[in-house]
Protein backbone atom coordinates (compact mmCIF):
# COMPACT_ATOMS: atom_id res chain seq x y z
CA UNK A 1 0.00 0.00 0.00
CA UNK A 2 1.17 3.71 -0.44
CA UNK A 3 2.40 5.28 2.33
CA UNK A 4 0.48 8.64 2.72
CA UNK A 5 1.93 11.84 2.17
CA UNK A 6 1.54 13.88 4.95
CA UNK A 7 0.80 17.60 4.59
CA UNK A 8 2.33 19.53 8.01
CA UNK A 9 1.37 16.95 10.35
CA UNK A 10 3.60 18.18 12.97
CA UNK A 11 1.11 21.16 12.91
CA UNK A 12 -1.01 21.43 15.55
CA UNK A 13 -4.29 21.29 14.58
CA UNK A 14 -7.06 24.28 15.27
CA UNK A 15 -10.19 23.40 17.46
CA UNK A 16 -12.79 22.90 14.88
CA UNK A 17 -15.86 21.05 15.36
CA UNK A 18 -16.97 19.39 12.22
CA UNK A 19 -19.26 17.18 13.66
CA UNK A 20 -22.10 18.09 16.24
CA UNK A 21 -20.97 17.20 19.52
CA UNK A 22 -25.31 16.82 21.01
CA UNK A 23 -25.76 13.59 22.41
CA UNK A 24 -29.28 12.64 23.32
CA UNK A 25 -30.34 13.15 26.55
CA UNK A 26 -29.97 9.58 28.18
CA UNK A 27 -29.80 8.37 31.74
CA UNK A 28 -25.78 7.75 31.63
CA UNK A 29 -24.83 3.90 32.34
CA UNK A 30 -22.03 1.99 33.32
CA UNK A 31 -21.57 0.88 29.62
CA UNK A 32 -21.94 4.34 28.20
CA UNK A 33 -19.98 5.61 30.65
CA UNK A 34 -17.27 3.14 30.04
CA UNK A 35 -17.55 3.45 26.65
CA UNK A 36 -17.84 7.88 26.32
CA UNK A 37 -14.85 7.45 28.45
CA UNK A 38 -13.01 5.42 25.82
CA UNK A 39 -13.70 7.68 22.87
CA UNK A 40 -12.76 10.95 25.01
CA UNK A 41 -9.45 8.95 25.75
CA UNK A 42 -8.78 8.00 22.47
CA UNK A 43 -10.87 10.49 19.95
CA UNK A 44 -10.80 14.27 19.72
CA UNK A 45 -12.92 16.34 17.48
CA UNK A 46 -9.35 18.40 16.51
CA UNK A 47 -9.19 14.30 14.89
CA UNK A 48 -11.60 13.65 12.48
CA UNK A 49 -10.96 13.45 8.98
CA UNK A 50 -12.87 13.72 5.62
CA UNK A 51 -12.37 11.29 3.41
CA UNK A 52 -11.96 12.41 -1.00
CA UNK A 53 -12.02 10.18 -3.65
CA UNK A 54 -11.02 11.88 -6.58
CA UNK A 55 -9.71 14.58 -4.80
CA UNK A 56 -7.27 15.80 -7.12
CA UNK A 57 -9.68 16.35 -10.43
CA UNK A 58 -11.24 19.52 -11.06
CA UNK A 59 -14.22 19.96 -8.53
CA UNK A 60 -12.56 17.25 -6.46
CA UNK A 61 -9.19 19.57 -6.12
CA UNK A 62 -11.41 22.52 -5.52
CA UNK A 63 -13.44 20.65 -2.82
CA UNK A 64 -10.31 19.61 -0.79
CA UNK A 65 -9.35 23.01 -0.80
CA UNK A 66 -12.85 24.37 0.89
CA UNK A 67 -12.72 21.37 3.26
CA UNK A 68 -8.94 22.53 4.36
CA UNK A 69 -9.73 26.24 4.35
CA UNK A 70 -12.88 25.32 6.69
CA UNK A 71 -10.69 23.10 9.11
CA UNK A 72 -11.40 19.70 7.90
CA UNK A 73 -8.29 16.92 7.56
CA UNK A 74 -8.46 15.76 4.83
CA UNK A 75 -7.41 11.87 2.89
CA UNK A 76 -7.36 12.19 -0.54
CA UNK A 77 -7.50 9.11 -2.64
CA UNK A 78 -6.58 9.76 -6.42
CA UNK A 79 -5.79 7.38 -9.29
CA UNK A 80 -4.22 10.22 -11.54
CA UNK A 81 -6.23 8.95 -13.89
CA UNK A 82 -7.77 12.19 -15.15
CA UNK A 83 -5.78 14.71 -12.60
CA UNK A 84 -1.96 15.05 -12.04
CA UNK A 85 0.21 14.52 -8.95
CA UNK A 86 1.18 18.44 -8.59
CA UNK A 87 -2.38 18.97 -7.82
CA UNK A 88 -1.87 18.17 -4.50
CA UNK A 89 1.48 20.31 -3.65
CA UNK A 90 -1.02 23.42 -5.32
CA UNK A 91 -3.60 22.28 -2.87
CA UNK A 92 -0.74 22.31 0.32
CA UNK A 93 0.30 25.50 -0.81
CA UNK A 94 -3.30 27.46 -1.06
CA UNK A 95 -4.08 26.13 2.39
CA UNK A 96 -0.88 27.06 3.68
CA UNK A 97 -1.09 30.51 2.43
CA UNK A 98 -5.01 30.73 3.43
CA UNK A 99 -3.78 29.83 7.39
CA UNK A 100 -0.76 31.91 7.21
CA UNK A 101 -2.38 34.66 6.57
CA UNK A 102 -5.19 33.85 9.34
CA UNK A 103 -2.30 32.88 11.87
CA UNK A 104 -4.68 29.73 12.26
CA UNK A 105 -2.93 26.52 12.05
CA UNK A 106 -3.63 24.12 8.78
CA UNK A 107 -5.09 20.86 9.29
CA UNK A 108 -3.65 17.83 7.45
CA UNK A 109 -3.77 16.64 4.04
CA UNK A 110 -2.74 13.18 2.72
CA UNK A 111 -2.64 11.11 -0.75
CA UNK A 112 -3.51 8.09 -0.87
CA UNK A 113 -2.30 7.30 -4.91
CA UNK A 114 -4.98 4.56 -5.91
CA UNK A 115 -7.64 3.74 -7.59
CA UNK A 116 -10.89 3.87 -4.67
CA UNK A 117 -11.74 0.19 -6.22
CA UNK A 118 -8.19 -1.23 -4.46
CA UNK A 119 -10.31 -2.53 -1.50
CA UNK A 120 -6.97 -4.26 0.26
CA UNK A 121 -5.57 -0.96 -0.28
CA UNK A 122 -8.75 0.82 1.29
CA UNK A 123 -9.00 -1.37 3.97
CA UNK A 124 -5.59 -0.63 4.88
CA UNK A 125 -6.04 3.23 5.63
CA UNK A 126 -9.37 3.14 6.59
CA UNK A 127 -8.06 0.31 9.73
CA UNK A 128 -5.39 3.01 10.15
CA UNK A 129 -8.72 5.55 11.25
CA UNK A 130 -10.89 2.97 13.30
CA UNK A 131 -11.80 3.15 16.45
CA UNK A 132 -12.94 0.46 18.57
CA UNK A 133 -15.62 1.28 21.45
CA UNK A 134 -15.86 -1.48 23.64
CA UNK A 135 -19.79 -2.26 22.39
CA UNK A 136 -22.09 -0.48 19.84
CA UNK A 137 -21.15 -0.56 16.04
CA UNK A 138 -17.59 0.37 14.46
CA UNK A 139 -16.53 4.05 14.75
CA UNK A 140 -14.30 5.84 12.67
CA UNK A 141 -11.95 9.05 12.91
CA UNK A 142 -13.19 9.61 9.25
CA UNK A 143 -16.34 11.86 9.74
CA UNK A 144 -17.51 12.14 5.99
CA UNK A 145 -16.74 10.74 2.77
CA UNK A 146 -17.13 12.74 -0.74
CA UNK A 147 -17.21 10.99 -3.29
CA UNK A 148 -16.24 12.24 -6.85
CA UNK A 149 -14.11 9.18 -8.29
CA UNK A 150 -15.69 8.41 -11.13
CA UNK A 151 -15.78 8.17 -15.14
CA UNK A 152 -17.82 11.39 -16.65
CA UNK A 153 -16.92 11.31 -20.63
CA UNK A 154 -20.49 11.34 -22.25
CA UNK A 155 -19.38 10.31 -25.87
CA UNK A 156 -16.58 7.33 -23.99
CA UNK A 157 -19.40 6.07 -22.15
CA UNK A 158 -21.54 5.33 -25.09
CA UNK A 159 -18.23 3.75 -26.48
CA UNK A 160 -17.38 1.89 -23.60
CA UNK A 161 -20.06 1.72 -21.52
CA UNK A 162 -18.91 -1.58 -19.31
CA UNK A 163 -16.08 0.95 -18.17
CA UNK A 164 -18.98 3.22 -16.96
CA UNK A 165 -20.51 0.52 -15.22
CA UNK A 166 -17.83 -1.41 -13.79
CA UNK A 167 -16.27 2.23 -12.29
CA UNK A 168 -18.93 4.12 -11.69
CA UNK A 169 -21.56 1.72 -10.35
CA UNK A 170 -20.14 -1.40 -9.31
CA UNK A 171 -17.10 0.39 -7.39
CA UNK A 172 -19.48 2.46 -5.45
CA UNK A 173 -21.62 -0.78 -4.36
CA UNK A 174 -18.16 -1.96 -3.03
CA UNK A 175 -16.82 1.17 -1.56
CA UNK A 176 -19.83 1.83 0.60
CA UNK A 177 -20.06 -1.94 1.84
CA UNK A 178 -16.31 -1.64 2.96
CA UNK A 179 -17.03 2.21 4.28
CA UNK A 180 -20.24 0.63 6.09
CA UNK A 181 -17.95 -1.83 7.59
CA UNK A 182 -15.87 0.53 9.35
CA UNK A 183 -18.57 2.21 10.76
CA UNK A 184 -17.87 5.19 8.27
CA UNK A 185 -22.13 5.92 7.24
CA UNK A 186 -22.33 9.85 6.18
CA UNK A 187 -21.57 9.74 2.54
CA UNK A 188 -22.11 12.61 -0.07
CA UNK A 189 -22.22 11.83 -3.78
CA UNK A 190 -21.10 13.74 -6.73
CA UNK A 191 -23.97 13.51 -9.48
CA UNK A 192 -25.51 15.68 -11.96
CA UNK A 193 -28.12 17.67 -13.34
CA UNK A 194 -27.67 14.65 -16.73
CA UNK A 195 -30.55 12.37 -14.04
CA UNK A 196 -33.42 14.92 -15.18
CA UNK A 197 -32.46 13.70 -18.81
CA UNK A 198 -34.57 15.03 -21.37
CA UNK A 199 -36.78 16.47 -18.55
CA UNK A 200 -34.73 19.54 -18.48
CA UNK A 201 -35.99 20.43 -22.42
CA UNK A 202 -39.85 20.05 -21.01
CA UNK A 203 -39.74 23.37 -19.85
CA UNK A 204 -40.56 22.44 -16.36
CA UNK A 205 -38.73 24.13 -13.36
CA UNK A 206 -35.81 21.56 -12.78
CA UNK A 207 -36.36 20.76 -8.64
CA UNK A 208 -35.11 17.85 -6.93
CA UNK A 209 -38.62 16.18 -6.55
CA UNK A 210 -38.68 15.19 -10.55
CA UNK A 211 -36.25 12.63 -10.11
CA UNK A 212 -36.76 10.61 -6.85
CA UNK A 213 -35.80 7.13 -5.82
CA UNK A 214 -38.88 6.19 -3.47
CA UNK A 215 -42.37 7.90 -3.38
CA UNK A 216 -42.45 11.35 -2.41
CA UNK A 217 -45.18 13.20 -0.96
CA UNK A 218 -44.59 16.90 -2.27
CA UNK A 219 -46.68 20.22 -1.72
CA UNK A 220 -47.43 21.69 -5.42
CA UNK A 221 -47.23 25.56 -5.70
CA UNK A 222 -51.07 25.30 -5.42
CA UNK A 223 -50.60 23.66 -1.95
CA UNK A 224 -52.13 20.43 -2.46
CA UNK A 225 -49.76 17.19 -1.88
CA UNK A 226 -49.04 15.19 -4.56
CA UNK A 227 -47.15 11.95 -4.74
CA UNK A 228 -44.10 11.73 -6.97
CA UNK A 229 -43.16 8.43 -8.13
CA UNK A 230 -39.89 7.03 -8.30
CA UNK A 231 -38.25 7.50 -11.85
CA UNK A 232 -35.78 9.15 -14.24
CA UNK A 233 -37.42 10.26 -17.99
CA UNK A 234 -34.79 10.30 -21.38
CA UNK A 235 -31.68 10.00 -20.13
CA UNK A 236 -29.60 9.83 -23.06
CA UNK A 237 -26.16 8.07 -22.63
CA UNK A 238 -24.63 5.50 -19.83
CA UNK A 239 -22.54 7.66 -18.04
CA UNK A 240 -26.48 9.71 -16.84
CA UNK A 241 -26.90 6.13 -16.34
CA UNK A 242 -24.61 5.59 -14.05
CA UNK A 243 -25.15 8.83 -12.02
CA UNK A 244 -28.74 7.52 -11.78
CA UNK A 245 -27.92 4.05 -10.28
CA UNK A 246 -25.50 5.33 -7.88
CA UNK A 247 -28.28 7.60 -6.55
CA UNK A 248 -31.10 4.74 -6.03
CA UNK A 249 -28.38 2.18 -4.50
CA UNK A 250 -27.85 4.71 -2.10
CA UNK A 251 -31.72 5.92 -1.63
CA UNK A 252 -32.05 2.22 -1.38
CA UNK A 253 -29.07 1.83 1.70
CA UNK A 254 -30.39 4.52 3.22
CA UNK A 255 -33.42 3.03 3.60
CA UNK A 256 -32.28 0.26 5.03
CA UNK A 257 -30.14 0.83 7.33
CA UNK A 258 -30.99 4.33 8.96
CA UNK A 259 -27.51 5.28 10.52
CA UNK A 260 -26.89 6.26 7.36
CA UNK A 261 -26.79 9.45 6.09
CA UNK A 262 -26.75 10.71 2.06
CA UNK A 263 -26.47 13.20 0.43
CA UNK A 264 -26.91 13.32 -3.35
CA UNK A 265 -25.62 16.56 -5.22
CA UNK A 266 -26.78 17.34 -8.22
CA UNK A 267 -23.92 19.29 -10.33
CA UNK A 268 -25.06 21.79 -13.14
CA UNK A 269 -22.07 22.92 -14.94
CA UNK A 270 -18.86 23.55 -13.31
CA UNK A 271 -16.33 26.21 -14.72
CA UNK A 272 -13.77 28.40 -13.42
CA UNK A 273 -11.54 28.22 -11.07
CA UNK A 274 -9.97 29.16 -7.94
CA UNK A 275 -8.68 32.79 -7.76
CA UNK A 276 -5.00 31.98 -7.65
CA UNK A 277 -4.98 30.31 -10.92
CA UNK A 278 -3.34 27.10 -8.99
CA UNK A 279 -6.37 24.91 -9.42
CA UNK A 280 -7.97 24.15 -12.58
CA UNK A 281 -9.85 22.37 -15.18
CA UNK A 282 -6.81 20.39 -16.69
CA UNK A 283 -8.27 17.40 -18.19
CA UNK A 284 -6.24 14.64 -20.23
CA UNK A 285 -7.32 13.15 -22.74
CA UNK A 286 -9.59 15.18 -25.47
CA UNK A 287 -11.73 17.64 -23.70
CA UNK A 288 -15.73 17.51 -24.45
CA UNK A 289 -17.04 20.29 -22.02
CA UNK A 290 -17.56 23.95 -23.47
CA UNK A 291 -15.01 25.78 -21.64
CA UNK A 292 -11.85 23.47 -21.90
CA UNK A 293 -12.50 23.43 -25.50
CA UNK A 294 -12.89 27.40 -25.48
CA UNK A 295 -9.27 27.32 -23.37
CA UNK A 296 -7.75 25.16 -26.42
CA UNK A 297 -8.93 27.57 -28.89
CA UNK A 298 -7.36 30.68 -26.68
CA UNK A 299 -4.31 28.80 -26.45
CA UNK A 300 -3.76 27.87 -30.21
CA UNK A 301 -4.15 23.92 -29.68
CA UNK A 302 -7.51 23.85 -31.73
CA UNK A 303 -8.56 26.46 -34.36
CA UNK A 304 -11.94 27.06 -33.55
CA UNK A 305 -14.62 26.21 -31.38
CA UNK A 306 -17.64 23.87 -33.00
CA UNK A 307 -20.53 26.04 -31.39
CA UNK A 308 -23.13 22.73 -31.23
CA UNK A 309 -26.84 24.22 -31.99
CA UNK A 310 -27.87 27.35 -33.12
CA UNK A 311 -31.43 26.32 -33.79
CA UNK A 312 -32.46 26.07 -29.87
CA UNK A 313 -35.27 27.72 -28.89
CA UNK A 314 -33.53 30.42 -26.83
CA UNK A 315 -32.70 33.91 -27.31
CA UNK A 316 -29.43 33.45 -29.69
CA UNK A 317 -30.28 29.87 -30.86
CA UNK A 318 -27.11 28.64 -28.85
CA UNK A 319 -27.97 25.98 -26.09
CA UNK A 320 -28.56 27.64 -22.27
CA UNK A 321 -26.99 26.42 -19.02
CA UNK A 322 -26.33 27.21 -15.47
CA UNK A 323 -23.14 27.71 -15.04
CA UNK A 324 -21.36 27.72 -11.97
CA UNK A 325 -18.23 28.77 -9.98
CA UNK A 326 -16.13 25.78 -8.77
CA UNK A 327 -15.54 27.40 -5.50
CA UNK A 328 -18.85 28.24 -5.00
CA UNK A 329 -19.80 24.15 -5.87
CA UNK A 330 -16.91 23.19 -3.72
CA UNK A 331 -18.71 24.98 -0.73
CA UNK A 332 -21.85 23.28 -1.75
CA UNK A 333 -20.25 20.26 -0.44
CA UNK A 334 -18.83 21.81 3.12
CA UNK A 335 -22.69 23.36 3.68
CA UNK A 336 -23.58 19.58 2.47
CA UNK A 337 -21.08 17.86 5.10
CA UNK A 338 -22.29 20.18 8.03
CA UNK A 339 -26.05 19.72 7.31
CA UNK A 340 -25.36 15.72 7.17
CA UNK A 341 -23.34 15.79 10.48
CA UNK A 342 -25.48 18.01 12.56
CA UNK A 343 -28.38 16.52 12.06
CA UNK A 344 -30.51 18.81 9.66
CA UNK A 345 -31.11 16.36 6.79
CA UNK A 346 -34.90 16.38 6.72
CA UNK A 347 -34.09 12.97 6.14
CA UNK A 348 -31.02 10.28 5.68
CA UNK A 349 -31.20 10.61 2.15
CA UNK A 350 -31.83 14.14 0.66
CA UNK A 351 -30.92 15.30 -3.00
CA UNK A 352 -29.85 18.58 -4.11
CA UNK A 353 -29.62 20.85 -6.64
CA UNK A 354 -26.03 22.38 -6.53
CA UNK A 355 -26.68 25.45 -9.53
CA UNK A 356 -26.78 29.48 -9.80
CA UNK A 357 -30.52 29.04 -10.59
CA UNK A 358 -29.54 31.57 -13.69
CA UNK A 359 -29.08 30.63 -17.71
CA UNK A 360 -26.11 31.76 -19.81
CA UNK A 361 -26.23 30.44 -23.23
CA UNK A 362 -23.30 29.04 -25.29
CA UNK A 363 -23.28 32.53 -27.27
CA UNK A 364 -22.82 34.33 -24.07
CA UNK A 365 -19.74 31.90 -22.15
CA UNK A 366 -17.96 32.63 -25.22
CA UNK A 367 -17.93 36.35 -25.62
CA UNK A 368 -17.66 36.57 -21.84
CA UNK A 369 -13.84 34.69 -22.44
CA UNK A 370 -13.51 37.15 -25.42
CA UNK A 371 -14.00 40.25 -23.39
CA UNK A 372 -11.98 39.21 -20.55
CA UNK A 373 -9.31 37.89 -22.40
CA UNK A 374 -8.91 40.39 -25.17
CA UNK A 375 -8.50 38.12 -27.19
CA UNK A 376 -11.07 36.73 -30.38
CA UNK A 377 -12.21 33.16 -29.71
CA UNK A 378 -12.77 31.73 -33.88
CA UNK A 379 -16.28 29.62 -33.79
CA UNK A 380 -18.22 28.08 -35.71
CA UNK A 381 -22.44 26.88 -36.00
CA UNK A 382 -22.50 23.74 -35.78
CA UNK A 383 -25.11 21.05 -36.11
CA UNK A 384 -26.98 19.86 -32.38
CA UNK A 385 -24.60 17.55 -30.40
CA UNK A 386 -26.14 13.95 -29.78
CA UNK A 387 -27.93 13.52 -26.68
CA UNK A 388 -28.05 17.75 -26.07
CA UNK A 389 -30.74 19.35 -24.48
CA UNK A 390 -30.96 23.17 -25.44
CA UNK A 391 -31.95 24.33 -21.71
CA UNK A 392 -30.84 23.09 -18.45
CA UNK A 393 -31.00 25.14 -15.42
CA UNK A 394 -31.40 24.89 -11.54
CA UNK A 395 -33.83 25.41 -8.99
CA UNK A 396 -31.58 25.80 -6.40
CA UNK A 397 -34.19 26.40 -4.02
CA UNK A 398 -33.92 23.67 -1.70
CA UNK A 399 -29.81 23.98 -1.19
CA UNK A 400 -30.78 27.63 -0.28
CA UNK A 401 -33.45 26.32 2.38
CA UNK A 402 -32.08 23.32 3.82
CA UNK A 403 -28.19 23.78 3.21
CA UNK A 404 -28.13 27.47 4.06
CA UNK A 405 -26.01 27.35 0.75
CA UNK A 406 -25.92 29.99 -2.36
CA UNK A 407 -23.47 30.82 -5.49
CA UNK A 408 -21.68 33.78 -5.04
CA UNK A 409 -19.75 33.80 -8.43
CA UNK A 410 -21.01 34.92 -11.57
CA UNK A 411 -19.94 33.86 -14.66
CA UNK A 412 -17.29 36.72 -15.13
CA UNK A 413 -15.48 35.80 -11.66
CA UNK A 414 -15.09 32.50 -13.77
CA UNK A 415 -13.72 33.64 -17.02
CA UNK A 416 -11.17 36.28 -14.80
CA UNK A 417 -10.60 33.05 -13.28
CA UNK A 418 -9.81 31.02 -16.34
CA UNK A 419 -7.80 33.82 -17.59
CA UNK A 420 -5.51 33.71 -14.70
CA UNK A 421 -5.06 30.02 -14.43
CA UNK A 422 -3.92 30.23 -18.51
CA UNK A 423 -1.56 33.50 -17.19
CA UNK A 424 -0.14 31.34 -14.42
CA UNK A 425 0.60 27.88 -16.27
CA UNK A 426 1.80 29.94 -18.90
CA UNK A 427 -1.25 28.00 -21.39
CA UNK A 428 -1.80 31.77 -22.27
CA UNK A 429 1.87 32.59 -23.45
CA UNK A 430 1.81 29.19 -26.24
CA UNK A 431 -0.69 31.18 -28.53
C1 LIG B 1 -22.20 17.47 -20.03
C2 LIG B 1 -22.85 16.14 -19.95
C3 LIG B 1 -23.39 15.95 -18.56
C4 LIG B 1 -22.26 16.07 -17.55
C5 LIG B 1 -21.60 17.42 -17.72
C6 LIG B 1 -20.38 17.44 -16.84
C7 LIG B 1 -23.73 15.76 -22.21
C8 LIG B 1 -24.94 15.49 -23.01
N1 LIG B 1 -23.92 16.02 -20.92
O1 LIG B 1 -23.19 18.44 -19.82
O2 LIG B 1 -23.94 14.67 -18.47
O3 LIG B 1 -22.74 15.94 -16.25
O4 LIG B 1 -21.18 17.59 -19.07
O5 LIG B 1 -19.74 18.64 -16.93
O6 LIG B 1 -22.63 15.75 -22.71
N2 LIG B 1 -20.67 22.81 -26.51
C9 LIG B 1 -20.32 23.34 -27.73
N3 LIG B 1 -19.10 23.06 -28.22
C10 LIG B 1 -18.20 22.27 -27.56
C11 LIG B 1 -18.55 21.76 -26.29
C12 LIG B 1 -19.80 22.03 -25.81
O7 LIG B 1 -21.10 24.01 -28.36
O8 LIG B 1 -17.10 22.03 -28.08
C13 LIG B 1 -22.01 23.09 -25.99
C14 LIG B 1 -22.81 21.81 -25.81
O9 LIG B 1 -23.38 21.38 -26.98
C15 LIG B 1 -23.81 22.26 -24.74
C16 LIG B 1 -23.04 23.29 -23.92
O10 LIG B 1 -21.93 23.68 -24.72
O11 LIG B 1 -24.89 22.88 -25.36
C17 LIG B 1 -22.50 22.71 -22.62
O12 LIG B 1 -21.80 21.51 -22.95
P1 LIG B 1 -20.93 20.71 -21.89
O13 LIG B 1 -19.92 21.61 -21.27
O14 LIG B 1 -20.40 19.49 -22.58
O15 LIG B 1 -21.95 20.35 -20.75
P2 LIG B 1 -23.37 19.60 -20.84
O16 LIG B 1 -23.62 19.06 -22.18
O17 LIG B 1 -24.38 20.54 -20.31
Amino acid sequence: MDSPEQFDDSSPLEPHSPISTDTPATQPSVLFDDNLNYLLHNFSLDDQYILVTGGLGFIGSHTALELLKANYNVIVIDDFSNSYRDVFDRIQLLASKYHEEKGTSVPSLQLHGHDYRDTNALRALLEQYRLAPRWGSPKSKIAGVIHFAAHKAVEESIREPLKYYANNVSGLVNFVGTLGEFGIKTFIFSSSATVYGTLANSGVPLKEELCVHRPEVIKGDDGIDRIVQPGCTGITNPYGRTKWMCEAILADLAFSDPEWTIVVLRYFNPIGCDPSGLLGEDPRGIPTNLLPVVVKVMTGQYDELKMFGTDWDTEDGTAIRDFIHVTDLARGHIAALSAANEGKLRENFRTFNLGTGQGHSVLEVVNSMEAVSSKPIARTAAGRRPGDVGYCVAVPLRSHEELKWKTEKTLMDACVDICNFLDVSGLSSQQ
